[in-house]
């Protein structure tokens, strides 16, 4: 038997729970949400079942018929049980195309044991409100944002790897590396420089190349970088890998390395190639030398950023960019659905694809502007 819960029940809300038990039924069979069991008459498709709706719409906690209270509306939720085999993570995947097909925003899912979900269809973006940063622990993992379930997506600066991040003029990725980089180099041992062509983001450290200089002063800073991390490639211990945590962690930031590239091919595409080639070993050989490289693009174009490049970037970022081709150039595997629903996020949500987690909808944390992250970087040096 299905239960449902709101005061005052009617025709209504059992017409909604219909409705929804229904929609819930026909979208979880449509994308292969069910457990197939072979029968006597063929392959039966069984979905998740729904076993309680608390119908949502009014003040959750005083219920009452008319919105008179002031609260937010509740959300409705369901309680699911997991066919055998399924997890939670399978729903939460496809919940977009869920939550659509059941005339929500996106659904929150969240585990009950090990057999049941609880889905809240969400009527409004978790993503649409501002994230501030404050100025957080100087130790331990770096924020990289707030997913669809309020859960923190977060990496040890270590373990960031590589990123490649990209977005469209104005989508946040100026505000997004304040916050990364600020974070970044209030830890001990981290310090982080680059090659930044309009010489914004780059200012507040000491050592970066800013501006568009002479071509081949570029190729020899990004040259200056490759001997760095061999020389740091040299000081692996004999009995180790890759060069200890304690020979600190560097990273270096190519801001609007297309548009650098174009103007080195522009000038003399000699000097282009030799900086394609350097930072093509920086990608390949920097991690075990404790370097990591961070690659902005307002357009990963598979000229710059290709499979290879993909592949030595394990943390991939996309702010809104113009289109599901763009999204599959960081993300191949993202579904047709978030890859166009993307081309119109607001400023500060992006797609993350980063080690072990599948493709997640973030919201990235806000400092607070330009003037807030000159002064967090100052105060961290
Ligand atoms: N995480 C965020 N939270 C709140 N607002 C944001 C966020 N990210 C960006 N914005 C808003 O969007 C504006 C543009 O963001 P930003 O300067 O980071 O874009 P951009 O991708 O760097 O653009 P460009 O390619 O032109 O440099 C910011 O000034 C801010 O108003
Ligand atoms: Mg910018």
């Amino acid at each position: 038997m299905l239960w449902w819960r709101r005061t005052a029940p009617d025709r209504a809300d059992q017409a909604e729970v219909d409705r929804l038990v229904e929609s819930w039924s026909r979208v979880c069979e449509s994308i292969g949400l069910t457990d197939d069991r072979d029968t006597v008459t063929g392959v039966t498709h069984v979905v998740p079942r729904i076993e309680h709706v608390t119908l949502g719409g009014r003040c959750a906690e005083h219920a009452t018929e008319e919105r008179t209270c002031g609260c937010a509306p509740a959300p409705t939720v369901l309680s699911v049980r997991l066919v055998p085999g399924m997890l939670v993570e399978d729903i939460r995947d496809k919940g977009r195309r869920i939550a659509r097909s059941m005339g929500a925003q996106s659904l929150r899912v969240e585990a009950r044991g090990f057999t049941h979900a609880l889905v809240t269809l969400l009527t409004e973006d978790p993503l649409d409100r501002v994230l501030s940063l404050p100025e957080g622990p100087l130790t331990g993992p770096v924020l990289i944002g707030t997913d669809e379930q309020g859960q923190d997506l977060t990496a040890g600066p270590a373990d960031l790897g590589h990123l490649a991040v990209q977005g469209a003029t104005g989508s946040g990725k100026s505000a997004f590396l304040y916050a990364l980089l600020s974070q970044l180099a209030a830890r001990d041992g981290v310090t982080v420089t680059g090659v930044d062509p309009s010489g914004i983001l780059l200012r507040p450290f000491q050592g970066s190349l800013l501006g568009l200089s002479d071509p081949e002063i570029i190729a020899d800073h990004v040259h200056r970088l490759v001997v760095e991390m061999d020389q740091r490639i040299k000081r692996i211990p004999r009995d180790r890998d890759c060069l200890p945590e304690s020979e600190g962690l560097r990273f270096l930031v190519f801001e609007e390395y297309p548009g650098l590239l174009r103007y080195l091919d522009a000038a003399d595409p000699k000097i282009g190639k030799r900086v394609r080639a350097l930072v093509a070993r920086l990608l390949a050989e920097g991690r075990k030398a404790g370097l990591r490289v961070i690659l902005v693009a307002q357009r990963a174009e598979a000229a710059v950023i290709g499979s290879t490049e993909r592949g030595q970037c394990s943390t991939r970022v996309s702010f809104r960019v113009d289109g599901p081709d763009a999204v599959k150039l960081l993300h191949p595997d993202a579904d047709p659905d978030t890859a166009a629903a993307h081309a119109s996020s607001v400023p500060g949500v992006a797609l993350v694809s980063s080690p072990g987690r599948p493709l997640t909808r973030v919201r990235a944390p806000w400092i607070g502007g330009y003037s807030e992250y000159v002064r967090r970087i100052s105060d961290a040096a």
